[in-house]
């Protein structure tokens, strides 16, 4: 055998070693628990043969608590470019085999350096997170590490998309970089976010808690708005990524991908002129509407357990990605809430971030009151969502399906907060409440000073009647100029795509700023 060509054995020898990571015994218990290894996750991710790893050879250089004698070629993370559908990401995959994942100042150092390619290239991060927190032996380097990626986070927030996976236990700093970024996916059963486990928790609160009850993925993904997604499997939470990304640009500069339909552009849905029951107390699915105007039906929901009151999430319509905001008359009547608002103004800020039009359906009572949900914050809360349409400049097209009261009607995509277009349906009711409040304020003293029930009925029937007839409708709003248009139910789909496509062209800038002062 030539020099050369032991050297090159030597490689491919090398390169063997550092694949087994922490070594077959570990790969064996992480497999036993029903996880997938870091390079296994990565190679379902990304395209075949798309993969280049960089840093295989790194070594953690810490020396404290014998250290020196468990040093594993590559350390606790996984990292380099890959593709998805052609398209180039920069990825991390944290190796529990080594050191339980946990964060070493040279994992943290290998983490950064694709943080930084994706952001000078233009491509989306993804890290898939299964990590013990701060490497415990390394101290204070350890908790710098982390800070130097959290950083980056930040800094790299609104430039690229950035995605995690939560794909085992994740503890300490390993939760914090996970909620700087735009899109968290969490295992049911095998993955879990908290800032310590249910040990430190019993011994500083003497609560007793399981690791799901504290920080499951069924908990964040219903309770705490923590998780955007819960997957059943690590398969579907890595298929959940590729999805989310075919939606989203590479970067802010650039647009989403067109993708063709072949469902059409004009496609009428006459379902939809029945879908507004008559009585405006009853409930209808949202859900119905959404899938009838968007392509194929195909909506990819984000945070589809928790705030139920409202839906987000990605669509397409003739091709073009957009995002979706709707309230949701059958939970809660549609009413927004502390999470409702929280959950849609993120999303909304994303969308405007990567040049994502929002399509806004509106069919909301107001916002939700009570001592519960003023202790909460329901003003600074609801203000997010206000502020986010508000300061959005990507086009913005609301269609109002029936009613749209008050704070909330302001604040769903309304006219005055730079909805592009505005789009009613002849069952809306836009004022600044329903009747029944609007005719207790102002007439009650009147109504009440009537002895004759019947007569005392008659005269709020009439009043409601005069208040309805005035302002429970779309015209009042339309013939102010408000609403652009009421259009008939079935053309929905038509007409915001012909919105969104007379928009595509839209420049708007807000003032300069050093940066905004968001109600946080
Ligand atoms: C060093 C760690 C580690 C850590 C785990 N390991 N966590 N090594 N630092 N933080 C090692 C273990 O010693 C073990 O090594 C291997 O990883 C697997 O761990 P196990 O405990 O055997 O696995 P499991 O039973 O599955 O439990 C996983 C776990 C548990 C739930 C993550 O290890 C755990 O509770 N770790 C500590 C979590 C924590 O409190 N982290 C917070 C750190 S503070 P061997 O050699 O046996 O394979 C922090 C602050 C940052 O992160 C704040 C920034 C904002």
């Amino acid at each position: 055998m030539s020099i050369q060509q032991e050297k090159i054995k030597e490689l491919v020898e090398r390169r063997a070693t550092a694949r087994m990571g922490g070594g077959q015994k570990r790969i064996d218990a992480q497999h036993q628990k029903g996880k997938l290894t870091a390079r296994e996750r990565l190679s379902i991710l990304l395209d075949e043969g798309s993969f280049e790893e960089f840093d295989m050879f790194v070594r953690h250089r810490c020396t404290n608590f014998g250290m020196e004698k468990t040093r594993f070629d590559g350390d606790g993370v996984v990292t380099g470019m890959g593709t998805i559908d052609g398209r180039l990401v920069y990825v991390s995959a944290q190796d529990f085999t080594v050191s339980g994942g946990s964060m070493s100042e040279t994992m943290a150092q290998k983490i950064c350096k694709v943080m930084d390619m994706a952001v000078r290239n233009g491509a989306p991060f993804i890290g898939l997170n299964d990590s013990g927190g701060a490497r415990i032996q390394e101290g204070i380097c350890s908790l710098a590490g982390y800070g130097e990626i959290f950083e980056r986070n930040i800094l790299a927030s609104g430039v690229i998309p950035q995605i995690s996976g939560i794909f085992g236990p994740c503890a300490g700093g390993a939760v914090y970089s996970p909620a700087l970024t735009d899109f968290t996916i969490m295992i049911k059963d095998t993955s879990y976010m908290f800032l310590t486990g249910p040990g430190v928790v019993k011994t500083v609160t003497g609560e007793e808690v399981t690791q799901e009850e504290l920080g499951g993925a069924s908990i964040h993904a219903t309770k705490s708005g923590v998780a955007h997604f819960a997957a059943d499997s690590e398969e579907e939470g890595l298929q959940t990524i590729k999805d989310i990304f075919s939606f989203l640009p590479s970067n802010n500069k650039e647009e989403a991908p067109f993708a063709e339909t072949s469902d059409p552009a004009g496609r009428a849905d006459d379902s939809l002129n029945d879908i507004i029951p008559d009585n405006p107390n009853k409930a209808y699915d949202m859900y119905k509407v959404i899938g009838s105007i968007i392509d194929d039906g195909k909506f990819l929901e984000v945070h589809s357990s928790w705030a139920k009151n409202i839906i987000i999430g990605f669509a397409r319509m003739n091709g073009r990605s957009v995002g979706i905001v709707a309230n949701q008359p059958n939970f809660l009547a549609g009413v927004l809430d502390i999470n409702a608002s929280r959950k849609a103004a993120r999303f909304v800020r994303f969308c405007d971030a990567f040049n994502i039009p929002l399509v806004t359906l509106v069919d909301v009572p107001g916002f939700l009151c009570g001592t519960q949900q003023e202790y909460g914050g329901i003003i600074t809360n609801g203000a997010k969502l206000l502020y986010a349409y508000g300061e959005a400049t990507v086009p913005k097209v609301t269609v109002t399906l029936r009613k749209s009261y008050g704070g909330a009607h302001i604040t769903m995509s309304c006219k005055q907060l730079r909805g592009d277009i505005n789009y009613a349906w002849p069952s809306a009711n836009i004022a600044v409440m329903g009747a029944e409040g609007a005719v207790e304020i102002l007439y009650s003293k009147e109504i009440k000073a009537i002895e004759n029930p019947v007569a005392q009925a008659q005269a709020a029937e009439d009043r409601k009647k005069e208040y309805n007839d005035l302002f429970c409708n779309p015209y009042n709003a339309a013939s102010y100029g408000y609403i652009d248009d009421v259009i008939e139910p079935r053309n929905t789909r038509f007409r915001v795509i012909r919105a969104l496509e007379q928009l595509a062209g839209k420049k708007q800038e807000n003032p300069w700023k050093k940066h905004d002062n968001l109600p946080l």
